[in-house]
């Protein structure tokens, strides 16, 4: 449903993707991994249009995205989470929430948000720089969902958190994955949880994709060779 074909973005002469081509499919999770500074990041940002490509399409049912705008492909189903989190310290959790209605599709906040993670329900009225880094998480995500995307782009979700919720996160992840509503495309390092959770793994390295296949089908061991530092 999401098609990317043979994008290439740079940054001034400093090359960040050289022709990257992948396919996400609704139900599905797709991790991608890779090292530091391969362009994941570039990746993401290039598909939500938050970066300006030098070639290549992106294209989501049937339709290329190239020329609309960031909020435009918000409200045809892209949403980043991006890396950081980049929660309003300021803002309540509330208010965190509703930045996402900038771009929404559906009404209001639903109920099942809070389902997914009661926890922001309980913290509404505090201020988004008082959570812990994993509630901080959990309200991007959250907030990335307020818009009912149809593709859901996450930058390293589980980077700086501690275990239990890394874990409650993958739950999430998959549980939407399951609704088959959406396709999951998910920056990541650690690879347990990539191979816990996924159904297609990508590998980059230096602005390309190096391997990719099933989850249940590809070597971890070269996996793990590529990610190594
Ligand atoms: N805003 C920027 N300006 C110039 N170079 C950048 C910028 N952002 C990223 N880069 C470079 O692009 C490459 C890919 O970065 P990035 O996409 O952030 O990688 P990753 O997310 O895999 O760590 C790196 O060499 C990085 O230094
Ligand atoms: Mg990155």
């Amino acid at each position: 449903m999401l098609a990317v074909e043979d994008v290439h973005l740079a940054y001034g002469a400093s090359i960040a993707l050289r022709g990257v081509s992948l396919e996400l499919h609704k139900g599905e999770v797709t991790c991608l991994l890779g090292r530091n500074g391969v362009g994941k990041t570039s990746l993401l940002r290039a598909i939500a249009g938050q970066l300006p490509i030098k070639a290549g399409k992106v294209v989501l049912d049937g339709q290329d995205l190239a020329r609309l705008p960031t909020h435009g492909r918000a409200r045809a189903g892209l949403a980043l989470v991006p890396q950081g989190r980049e929660v309003f310290p300021r803002l309540t959790v509330q208010e965190n929430l509703e930045t996402g209605f900038a771009a929404r599709r559906s009404g209001r906040i639903e109920e099942h948000l809070y389902e997914l993670f009661p926890v922001l329900k309980q913290m509404l009225h505090r201020k988004g720089g008082d959570l812990s880094g994993g509630q901080q998480q959990q309200l991007a995500i959250a907030r990335a969902l307020v818009t009912d995307p149809t593709v859901l782009l996450l930058d390293e979700p589980t980077e700086g958190i501690q275990p239990n919720i890394v874990d409650q996160i993958g739950e999430v992840v998959a549980g939407l994955a399951r609704t088959g509503r959406m396709a999951i495309l998910l920056v990541e390092q650690y690879l347990d949880f990539a191979f816990r959770h996924a159904d297609q793994i990508l590998v980059m390295d230096r602005g390309r994709i190096v391997l990719a296949g099933a989850a249940n089908e590809i070597d971890p061991e070269e996996v793990r060779r590529l990610v190594a530092v």
